[in-house]
């Protein structure tokens, strides 16, 4: 699975109803809808048993957890498995983020004023600055930091020793992080995207903790249309909360839940108004492609960059576009989710039944 679907630049569509960064309201709430520890985080069971055991271990030897990297999409669980490290190892934490930390004495600040045991979480990682993350190899290997006093000719490296202490760093992107700094890392969590029957269970507990009546039709509707990410199950539920109040007696059922995703234009397989603008471009003007990412953008309207970065990974990973060396192409599940009927010479009859023909030599 790639991340790169999912950009942390404010660009990326952070204000889209179906995007996967937080927007301003988003973190005012999710303080409240955060599990506070590893046996309420829902899904991701690998990564929680792991977690659990490393842990534990740390615990019964009475030591300070391992460094640990946690790495996937925007919204999936990652500031809320650091704090739940810090409960679970009795330890405070501190949060702090990659672009908050431009030099490395900004981190020699932060470092040396950590007490023993406690959780150093870094956001964004992989956007801290060299010289920072050169500091930090060190600190996280040796617990060790050479402040430098004076400038010039005249500088000098002054070790300062640090408590030791558990590094959390969270980056959307793995692969962007240098080798040496992922190497120091005692146990590394890949975060993958939820099932819907996962994401349910996600709107039910936070159903619950919003004081929102919901029936289990309901919290399937809406987790079907939360791609895979639990922070969009929380912020449809809070848009479907709003309609079932103003049209309806407030209990959400499928059809409230429906017609509520409806008016904000998320379709059941969680497209919004833009990645539909693509993909019907797509199939109608380029009778599926392949067409060139600008002359597509230029169809919809769009920046390039707005369609390929905001647009398209998540239509590439439901199946529904392909990017080819020729271009842009729909796949078959795309005609079939939007109801049309491929052309060709064989695509004619039910929709969706068009084949690997629409793929080209
Ligand atoms: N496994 C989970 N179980 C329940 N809620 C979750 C889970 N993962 C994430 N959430 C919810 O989704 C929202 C976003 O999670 P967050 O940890 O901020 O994601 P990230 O830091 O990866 O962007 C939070 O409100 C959190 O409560
Ligand atoms: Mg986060």
């Amino acid at each position: 699975m790639n991340w790169d679907e999912t950009t942390d630049s404010p660009a990326a569509g952070a204000e889209r109803l179906v995007g996967s960064v937080a927007d301003r309201e988003d973190q005012a709430v999710e303080a409240a809808l955060r599990p506070k520890d590893l046996g309420e985080f829902i899904g991701q069971e690998k990564v929680r048993e792991q977690l659990d055991l490393v842990l534990r271990a740390a615990r019964a030897r009475g030591a300070t957890a391992d460094h640990v990297l946690l790495s996937g999409a925007p919204g999936l669980g990652k500031t809320t498995l650091s704090m739940i490290i810090a409960a679970e190892m009795g330890a405070p934490i501190r949060i702090t983020s990659g672009p908050a930390i431009q030099h490395a004495g900004d981190l020699a600040a932060i470092l040396s004023s950590l007490q023993e045991g406690e959780v150093l979480f870094l956001d964004e990682i992989h956007r801290m600055s060299r010289p920072a993350e050169e500091m930090l190899y060190m600190a996280m290997e040796d617990f060790r930091v050479d402040v430098i006093v004076g400038k010039g000719p005249g500088a000098t490296a002054i070790p300062l020793e640090l408590p030791p202490f558990t590094l959390v760093g969270a980056t959307t992107r793995a692969g962007l992080l240098p080798p040496p700094l992922r190497d120091r890392f005692g146990f590394t969590a890949h975060m993958e995207f939820y099932e819907p029957a996962e994401l349910e269970r996600v709107v039910h507990r936070s159903a619950q903790l919003l004081d929102v009546e919901i029936e289990a039709d309901g919290a399937a509707e809406i987790a079907g249309r939360s791609r895979g990410t639990p922070r969009i199950a929380n912020r449809l539920l809070r848009r479907v909360r709003d309609y079932a109040q103003v049209k309806a007696d407030g209990l959400i059922t499928r059809d409230i839940a429906g017609a509520a995703l409806a008016v904000y234009e998320v379709d059941p397989r969680g497209l919004d108004r833009l990645d539909r603008a693509v993909l019907t471009a797509l199939l109608k003007l380029f009778g599926g492609g392949p067409v060139g990412l600008s002359t597509l953008a230029v169809a919809v309207g769009e920046e390039r960059e707005t369609v390929e970065e905001v647009a398209e990974p998540f239509l590439v990973r439901e199946g529904l576009l392909a990017r080819t060396p020729r271009g842009r192409v729909a796949t078959p599940a795309a005609w079939a989710h939007l109801g049309l009927t491929p052309p060709g010479p064989r695509g004619g009859g039910t929709g969706g039944n068009g084949q690997g023909d629409l793929f080209g030599a």
